[in-house]
């Protein structure tokens, strides 16, 4: 969440230049961006990021932001400054006693309700008795929370980057540097790039760095390691109205990427994590949101090959799990970013337990954060909602619970994807009569449990209907008493009868029953068509008829779709 940037260079560029780079850092955060120059031009908006006023410079700060403290307001956004107009700073992260940093502020005038504001001012009286390197082990030793900052002073060549918790990288580039909250902003320019690691300083400018630690309470130097980073993603719609359909309508193919992938250069990696859950004593999966409902099946899938696994949801894993050194934590993560993940892995880190994951974005901290880590091969996913992604982290994971014995045939995958969108027509019509609902119910039963609940979630976030993913079971243990004449209830039904029981039961009270099956079964008033018979693949098609049906849904409404209100891409907050 908020994306930062702040380039020094050889040659003069343009405002403009910089505004381009944001954009690639937009799914962290749409509510308002900003840029200040060294040549004095700074520009603030709310809404999505556009061009500015044309200014030449040769150093410049740029942020997009996704709200914490403080409404969207032009005021709030950052980059932010202190009294004097000399520090200017972008900032990712929460400074979580920035209240009681400001109560000592005495005097100076704060403009916003943020904490990022907060940071200025401290910089601005440390540095009235102190030089910058002090001012930092100052602010290192002090602040607490999660920061990635850049800070530009008037004047001066240089810029100073701090990172405690947000993540925060240095692209080499053949005319100067960049600092950038993921690789994704620079890594059209160059393929050579510095990760920072935890409370790491540096001093960067046009034609060099230098790179500190915080440890023992001092800045120590440190010498950083040059990655070769390749990660090109595509910015491109093509002929699609919005990303979101555009990624859904990429599944068949990078699922075949990912199972080729999965044969070949990724065998090594998968027999390291076949040892690792081989040799633990207990396998726990960490995720959050899409990813934990990946989890859910992974888990389902391996369970049935025999390996006993877990799934919890990071933001509340410290508070369910017991984790020492025979526990292999596997995170699966589509930005690699997600803070409840990380600390959750941080955490368990230190207790001894081992980290595998499967992330699609490569070098993301979760990655380097691994003992072995599994790309998802997805490519760049740019709407705000895991859709292509999902079904690559759950085809890893059955292909990883395939290596333990649970034999599915993974050749048939992409046309069996394909399969689905044969029900395009149908499912628009569908989303046509489902547009002015204020509440969906969604069931399955087993595996279907956690597709119900990622369907769910997608109409939620993408379509602004209230929906509930739930097991077909325990509908009558409560919820039951919800259904009226009429109320839509998603059904996904394979050759359970029990799943028809509770379909009857829903009918009994008049409710609308929308079936996602492969049967044909005159019961069912209306139908998505799935031709798997098989769970495995079932799953992937229920999840995908699902993803069609959320985003044709918010089309009929004409919602934002890509860039829904208060969500970003990269949860890097807790
Ligand atoms: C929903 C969605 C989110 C993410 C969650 C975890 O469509 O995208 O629920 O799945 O924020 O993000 P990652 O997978 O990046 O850890």
């Amino acid at each position: 969440m908020c994306g930062i940037i702040g380039m020094a260079s050889k040659h003069e560029f343009g405002s403009n230049d910089i505004i381009k780079m944001l954009k690639r850092l937009e799914y962290r955060g749409y509510d308002s961006f900003g840029i200040v120059t060294d040549k004095g031009m700074m520009e603030k908006e709310v809404g999505e990021i556009k061009p500015v006023k044309e200014n030449r410079c040769s150093m410049a700060l740029a942020h997009c932001r996704w709200a914490t403290h403080g409404g969207v307001t032009r005021e709030n956004a950052h980059p932010h400054t202190d009294c004097t107009g000399n520090i200017f700073l972008v900032h990712n992260g929460i400074i979580s006693n920035y209240q009681e940093l400001k109560n000592k502020l005495v005097g100076h005038k704060f403009t916003s309700e943020t904490d990022t504001e907060v940071i200025a001012h401290f910089f601005e009286e440390s540095l009235k008795t102190n030089d910058i390197k002090s001012s930092v082990l100052e602010f290192f030793r002090i602040a607490q929370g999660e920061f990635a900052i850049v800070m530009m002073l008037k004047g001066d060549k240089n810029l100073y980057a701090l990172k405690r918790g947000s993540p925060l990288s240095l692209g080499l580039l053949d005319d100067g540097n960049v600092l950038a909250s993921d690789i994704y902003a620079f890594s059209d320019k160059t393929e050579k790039a510095i990760f920072f690691n935890e409370d790491e300083f540096a001093i960067m400018n046009k034609d060099g760095y230098e790179f500190y630690k915080f440890l023992d309470n001092m800045l120590k130097p440190v010498s950083k390691e040059i990655t070769v980073v390749k990660w090109s993603g595509t910015e491109e719609k093509n002929h699609f109205d919005h990303y979101m359909i555009k990624e859904i309508n990429e599944e068949p193919e990078v699922a075949e990427r990912l199972i080729n992938s999965l044969r070949t250069e990724q065998k090594p990696g998968l027999e390291k994590l076949k040892e690792l859950i081989q040799g633990a004593k207990r396998i726990v999966f960490v995720a959050s949101g899409s990813s934990y409902h990946a989890a859910l099946l992974g888990v389902y899938f391996l369970n049935k090959a025999g390996v006993e696994a877990h799934a919890v949801i990071a933001s509340e894993f410290r508070n369910f799990y017991l984790v020492d050194d025979k526990t292999l934590l596997i995170a699966v993560s589509q930005s690699g970013e997600t803070m409840d993940v990380i600390e959750a892995l941080h955490g368990m880190k230190a207790k001894g337990a081992k980290i595998a994951s499967l992330v699609n974005v490569p070098y993301s901290t979760i990655q380097r954060m691994s003992n072995v880590s599994i790309n998802i091969e997805a490519g760049q996913e740019i709407c705000v909602a895991a859709t292509k992604s999902f079904v690559n982290q759950v085809v890893a994971l059955t292909y990883l619970a395939s290596v333990f014995g649970y034999e599915k045939d993974f050749s048939k995958i992409p046309d069996e994807i394909r399969d689905v969108f044969s029900q395009e027509g149908k499912i628009k019509q569908l989303a046509k009569s489902l547009k002015g609902e204020k509440d969906i119910y969604i069931i399955g039963r087993g595996y279907l449990y956690p597709v119900a609940r990622e369907i769910a979630l997608k109409i939620k976030e993408i379509s602004y209907i209230h929906a509930e993913g739930m097991m077909g079971g325990e509908l009558k243990h409560g919820t039951l008493a919800l259904i009226e004449e009429g109320t839509p209830v998603i059904a996904l039904i394979d050759n359970k009868p029990e799943i028809i029981s509770n379909v009857m039961e829903i009918k009994a009270r008049g409710g609308r029953i929308i079936a996602v099956t492969n049967r044909d079964d005159e019961r069912f008033q209306e139908s998505i068509r799935i031709s798997a018979h098989n769970k495995f693949p079932f799953s992937i098609e229920a999840s995908i008829a699902g993803q069609l049906l959320t985003y044709y849904i918010a089309k009929e409404k004409g919602l934002p779709i890509d860039k829904v209100r208060n969500l970003a891409k990269s949860v890097t907050v807790k």
